[in-house]
This record gives structure tokens, C-alpha cells and sequence, in this order.
């Protein structure tokens, strides 16, 4: 697929004017389209002004400074366009247009440039806000050339989707950059990632030994550029399985090797290093997810038909998490007519269900959470308020060793809590890099906790039997 054959700068006014018309309900005027034009050719004010019998002055300070204000809001996405940069962004709107491109409609097996898709890849329906985001995983990717990245956060936060958009912004960029992109799901600790690998690849095995099959796997990057993303690694991680963690370990030794060119994007919502334990000297880069910013988060919930002041308030009681949001804001529309005052008026904190279903993982399934690491989640739940202050590390030790009877050792503790703060259960606080560090809840994770819907969270590690079967028959509200 030649992307710019028959491609001129009228083709493009033509796509840019449908844009303008959708979204300000006017067509481009004869002026702007010089502007333009000229801007694509890099031609300076005075030579359109000397071709076309306008006013150099009026087309620099007053036509100018509007037209790239309004091309802002109309195909910016986020970025100012001015005349330096506006090829670029039209250049992008028209790929954009001429490819047709939604991550969503590619098929479960197709070329889309030189490029081989593999797998199905979730679909994006909308998508808001993680500019930043996405700019530093290029940066991870294409400049400080990491070959295995990690995406981790909470479930629902939007580790999935991102990586759905990265891919699709991967062959915006550039059609032949990779000549293979698979994306391989993972869906219970059962599914054999190395059998997907090889279907993904094409790759020839049979019985080999899972060294043999990552040497294989290994040689085939080298040689051909891809781009593999493993979706809900999580899974994997929660096997208590020795031997299938090492095979792990060497897969990842492999695929963060120096020697090739292909990138591995991993979503999980356990950190790497906690299933993997060898990643420390691994070039593994790895990218913690957060909610959405405010803006992006605020044009969600206009979106969804929630409007007001209290709209901010929402968004910061469920930091940003899109599906926290869209949840909350279903059940607004549903329960209160679509008025945020009413719900705040009815003070109920509403828990979407990916997140949930990572706390009931997270308390239910073996091995996942020490009794340690409960014990200092539920006393954080039950000590603080949604406006109290988080609370400082050494009164959580005295608590678990005077409340509890808890005999632990500051180490035992800190590494506790890092732990609960990598899997974002836990937000810290520290103004300043002397001050002790401080800690609390978001409160949606507090009402689980408090409420204790499937009764996971008291429990001592040793009476958890298995943890998926007695989770699902959960009825939300
Ligand atoms: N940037 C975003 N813009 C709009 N909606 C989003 C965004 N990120 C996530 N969502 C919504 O939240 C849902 C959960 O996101 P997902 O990527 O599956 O989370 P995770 O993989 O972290 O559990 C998505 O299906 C989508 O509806
Ligand atoms: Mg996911």
C-alpha cells in the first residue's frame, strides 16, 4: 500500500475541510486555504502574500494566529499546530484517512502496508487523553531502543487499550517499520504462551526444549522485525510454579536481548520483577499506568452526557480510571438521571468490574497477598477517611505490631508495601525527599475493603483455598 501515490495538497484541503466542517459548521474560506497551501510548500508570508494580492501584514498577525488556534482544536489532538508543524499534523490526518485504519477492523490475520497483523486486537471505540503516554513509549521504544517494555497498573486503568492504540499509532508513524505485529492474550494461567508464540510466528517446532524453542523464537526477532504484545501477562504471573516461572525467565532473557531490532510489549497488572525475578539486569523498560489527566478524563464524562463542577470530583475520587468512570457514569444515568449533584447528594461509591476483579484476585487467589500485606491494607481502610491525611510508614509498622500482634521486620515491612505499591493497591505520599513516607487508599479500593463483598479480605493466607471459584457469582451494587 503506497500511502502518499496520487497524494497532493488539494486532496488534503479536501479531507481537512470535512474536518472543519464537522467540527466548527463551516468550510475552510479562500484565505485560509492560501495560508495553508503555502504553509505545505514552506513558502513565508510575504512570497503568499506577493502571489495572491492579500496583505502580508493581515495574513501573519490576524489571519494566521486564528487559523492555527481553530487547526488546533480541529486536528491537533492535543498539540498546538502552527505553520512549522502544520504538515506534519495534516500529514498525519490524511494517513489517518487514506489508510482507514481502526486498530478494531483489521481481521485475525492480515497485511496492512508490508505489515503482518496477528491476533485479535481489541477494539477501540473511543479513545481519550495518554499523549504523554504514548510519546514516552515511542521514546522507550524508538530512541532508548528498549526491547521489552512492561505496561502495569490496576485492572481497568487502560493498559489494554493503550497498547491497542500504541499499535495503531506504530503503523500510522510508519507502515513498514515492523514486518510482523502479534498481539497474543492471555487468558488463564493454563494457555501455553509458547505454543502462541508459535503460531503467532510461524515458527517450526515441535519438541523441543523450552531453551531450544526461545533460541528459535530469539533468532527469528533477529531477523525479522516484529512487535509482539502480550495482553494480561497477570495470569501467567499468578502460577506458583517453579519450573514454569524459570521457563519465563528465560523467554524474557531472550526477548530484552540487545541483538535485535523487535520490541515486546508487555500489559500486566502484576509488576514483571514479581513473576520474573532475573528482570533487574534485563533492559526491561517498565511503564506504570495511571488513571486518565483531567482534561481527557472530563471530556469522557461530557462525552457520556455528564456535565458540572462535580464532574471533577468524580474523576479524582476514581483517579482518573476510564472504566472506574465509565461504570460511575452508567449508574448516574441509570440511578440519578444523569446528575452528578444527585449521586454526590446519595455519597456512594460505586466499584467497576475490572477493578474488582483484580481485588478479588488480589485477596482471593493464593500466594498473591501476604498476611503482612492484608493486614496493612485493612488497617489503612479502617484508620483513614476519604479526607484524612495518608498515614506515615512508621505508625503503620506500630499499628501491625501493637494492634495486630504482628511480629515484622522493617525490611519484612518495606518490602510489603513496595510490593502493594507497585500494584498500585496503595498510594504513597512523600513532599519532599527527607519527609517519611506516607500512605492511604483511594477510596474505592477502601469501600472494598470496609465492605468486604465476597468475604477474601479477612481471611489468612492460609485458608484461601483456590480463588476464582468463589468469586463469580458476585452481584454488583
Ligand atoms: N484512554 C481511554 N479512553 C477511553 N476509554 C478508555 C481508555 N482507556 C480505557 N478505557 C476504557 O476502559 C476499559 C478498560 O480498559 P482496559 O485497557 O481493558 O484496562 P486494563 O487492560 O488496564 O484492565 C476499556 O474497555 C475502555 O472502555
Ligand atoms: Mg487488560
Amino acid at each position: 500500500m503506497n500511502l502518499y501515490k496520487n497524494l497532493d495538497i488539494d486532496k488534503v484541503l479536501e479531507i481537512l475541510d470535512e474536518q472543519v466542517l464537522q467540527n466548527t459548521g463551516r468550510h475552510l474560506l479562500e484565505s485560509e486555504r492560501l495560508l495553508i497551501k503555502g504553509s505545505w510548500y514552506g513558502r513565508d508570508y510575504k512570497e503568499m502574500a506577493s502571489d495572491s494580492g492579500y496583505n502580508s501584514d493581515y495574513l501573519h498577525r490576524e489571519l494566521a494566529p486564528q487559523l492555527w488556534a481553530m487547526l488546533s482544536e480541529v486536528i491537533g489532538d492535543g498539540v498546538p499546530v502552527k505553520k512549522i508543524s502544520l504538515k506534519a499534523a495534516l500529514l498525519k490526518l490524511v494517513r489517518k484517512d487514506y489508510l482507514g485504519l481502526e486498530v478494531s477492523k483489521l481481521n485475525n490475520d492480515c497485511l496492512v502496508g508490508n505489515t503482518r497483523i496477528y491476533g485479535e486486537l481489541p477494539k477501540i471505540e473511543s479513545f481519550y487523553g495518554r499523549e504523554k503516554d504514548i510519546s514516552e513509549l515511542k521514546n522507550q521504544i524508538n530512541h532508548l531502543k528498549r526491547r521489552c517494555i512492561s505496561i502495569t497498573g490496576v485492572g481497568g486503568i487502560g493498559k489494554t487499550l493503550l497498547a491497542a492504540k500504541l499499535v495503531e499509532e506504530t503503523l500510522l508513524d510508519n507502515l513498514n517499520m515492523y514486518e510482523t505485529i502479534a498481539w497474543i492474550k492471555i487468558n488463564s494461567s493454563m494457555d501455553n504462551l509458547f505454543s502462541k508464540l508459535a503460531n503467532a510466528f510461524n515458527l517450526e517446532v515441535n519438541n523441543e526444549s523450552i531453551e531450544d524453542k526461545t533460541l528459535i523464537l530469539s533468532k527469528y526477532f533477529q531477523l525479522h522485525r516484529s512487535l509482539l504484545v502480550i495482553d494480561g501477562f497477570e495470569q501467567l504471573g499468578q502460577i506458583d510454579n517453579f519450573k514454569k516461572r524459570l521457563e519465563y525467565e528465560k523467554l524474557f532473557i531472550q526477548l530484552a536481548g540487545e541483538q535485535h531490532q523487535s520490541c515486546t510489549i508487555i500489559t500486566s497488572q502484576l509488576p514483571l520483577e514479581e513473576v520474573i525475578y532475573a528482570t533487574k539486569n534485563l533492559s526491561i523498560g517498565s511503564f506504570r499506568l495511571e488513571g486518565l489527566e483531567e482534561r481527557a478524563a472530563m471530556r469522557m464524562l461530557n462525552e457520556k452526557g455528564l456535565w458540572g463542577n462535580q464532574c471533577k470530583e468524580l474523576i479524582k475520587m476514581h483517579r482518573g480510571n476510564p472504566s472506574e468512570l465509565e461504570e460511575v457514569a452508567d449508574r448516574i444515568h441509570r440511578l440519578f438521571e444523569g446528575s452528578v449533584k444527585k449521586f454526590f447528594d446519595y455519597r456512594t461509591t460505586v466499584i467497576g468490574q475490572l477493578l474488582q476483579s483484580m481485588l478479588n484476585q488480589q485477596f482471593g487467589q493464593p500466594g498473591l497477598l501476604s498476611d503482612v500485606q492484608r493486614q496493612i491494607m485493612i488497617y489503612l481502610a479502617e484508620s483513614t477517611l476519604e479526607s484524612s491525611p495518608p498515614i506515615q510508614f512508621s505508625k503503620i509498622i506500630d499499628a501491625l505490631k501493637k494492634r495486630l500482634g504482628l511480629e515484622v521486620s522493617i525490611a519484612e515491612a518495606i518490602r510489603a508495601i513496595e510490593i502493594l505499591e507497585q500494584r498500585s493497591l496503595v498510594e504513597t505520599y512523600r513532599k519532599s525527599t527527607n519527609q517519611e513516607v506516607s500512605y492511604n487508599l483511594q477510596p474505592v479500593i477502601r469501600k472494598y475493603i470496609l465492605v468486604d463483598p465476597f468475604k477474601l479480605v479477612h481471611r489468612k493466607t492460609s485458608e484461601l483455598q483456590t480463588g476464582e471459584s468463589q468469586t463469580s457469582n458476585f452481584i454488583q451494587e
